[in-house]
């Protein structure tokens, strides 16, 4: 697989660091899978050196590729200020990406801040197979100001569970306290249904999900966002620990991993593990 050049056509602030860019020019990324991502680098000589990596948000045929950023360090500053028109390489789609929409499951998406990508296009895959019933999408962030493109889930067919820490949205506290919330609710409303946990967002916010789906037996798929350098399996700088081998790769192994084959350390303040 080789870089390839792509302009973007649309770059849209949301607030508070966080920006969609659209690329125009990536018609090998229409086949991606919810959960693969890209490494991008724009034209910027230098610094950074090494190119970012960027889950995809949506793709359509005509070569539209669609991101949601956040600026938190140089690259993805230049990358928020860059303007249409101006030329990208990029690398993939690298990754595995999530399990398929399943009409015998109901999958509950729990996106936290700038982890939100994959999910939405997981929503995205169900919405287009006429499975967007199948999915719950729970979203949580610091404030209302790192919540973004609701209207566009909403117009998926989701009715997002938001959560924001200040209660300045939806309800107060973590999105892990939602999604106990929801297990709770289906295993009392509806106990045949299968359930199914996908989630990408900090990494503290992973292994409480992992917590959390561990005593009910559900099958719990993480996306995890390690630094990376490479994205293909080269450079050995994103190794997690893993119960299948010592160590996994988030690029070429993940970045979507069964919970049950990642070591999830003990919540903080449980000598032995627990629910945080
Ligand atoms: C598979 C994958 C998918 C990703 N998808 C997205 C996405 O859709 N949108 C998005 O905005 N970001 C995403 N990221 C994170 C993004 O790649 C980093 O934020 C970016 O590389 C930081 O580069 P920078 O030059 O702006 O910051 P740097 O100057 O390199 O770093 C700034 C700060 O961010 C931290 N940081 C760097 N990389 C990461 C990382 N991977 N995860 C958490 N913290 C990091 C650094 O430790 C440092 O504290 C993804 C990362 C991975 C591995
Ligand atoms: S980023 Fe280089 S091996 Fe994963």
């Amino acid at each position: 697989m080789r870089y390839f050049d792509a302009r973007i056509i649309e770059n849209r602030a949301l607030g508070n660091g966080y920006f969609s860019l659209r690329l125009g020019g990536c018609d090998s990324l229409a086949a991606s899978r919810p959960g693969q991502f890209i490494m991008l680098r724009g034209d910027w000589g230098r610094d950074p050196l090494l190119p970012r990596p960027m889950s995809l948000l949506s793709v359509a045929p005509e070569g539209r590729a669609d991101m949601l950023g956040r600026s938190v360090g140089r690259g993805t500053k230049l990358l928020e200020a860059a303007l249409p028109g101006t030329r990208v390489s990029v690398l993939g789609p690298l990754g595995n990406g999530f399990p398929d929409p399943d009409p015998a499951t109901l999958d509950l998406l729990v996106a936290g801040g700038v982890g939100m990508p994959p999910l939405f296009m997981q929503a995205e895959h169900a919405a287009r197979r006429g499975l967007v019933d199948r999915c719950e999408m729970m979203y949580g962030g610091r404030t209302s100001r790192d919540l973004v493109l609701l209207g566009e889930m909403r117009a998926l067919g989701l009715a997002p569970h938001l959560s924001t820490e200040d209660g300045s949205v939806g309800r107060r506290g973590r999105v892990t306290a939602a999604l106990e919330a929801r297990i709770e609710h289906h295993r009392t409303a509806n106990p045949s249904h299968k359930l199914r946990i996908m989630a990408c967002g900090p990494r503290e916010m992973l292994w409480a999900v992992a917590r959390i789906a561990e005593p009910y037996a559900i099958e719990c798929h993480l996306s995890v966002e390690e630094q990376m350098a490479c994205g293909i399996g080269v450079c050995l700088g994103c190794a997690i620990p893993a119960r299948s081998r010592p160590f996994r790769y988030a690029c070429s192994d993940g970045p979507v991993f069964l919970a049950s084959d990642l070591v999830i350390p003990p919540a903080p303040g449980h000598a032995n593990g627990g629910t945080p």
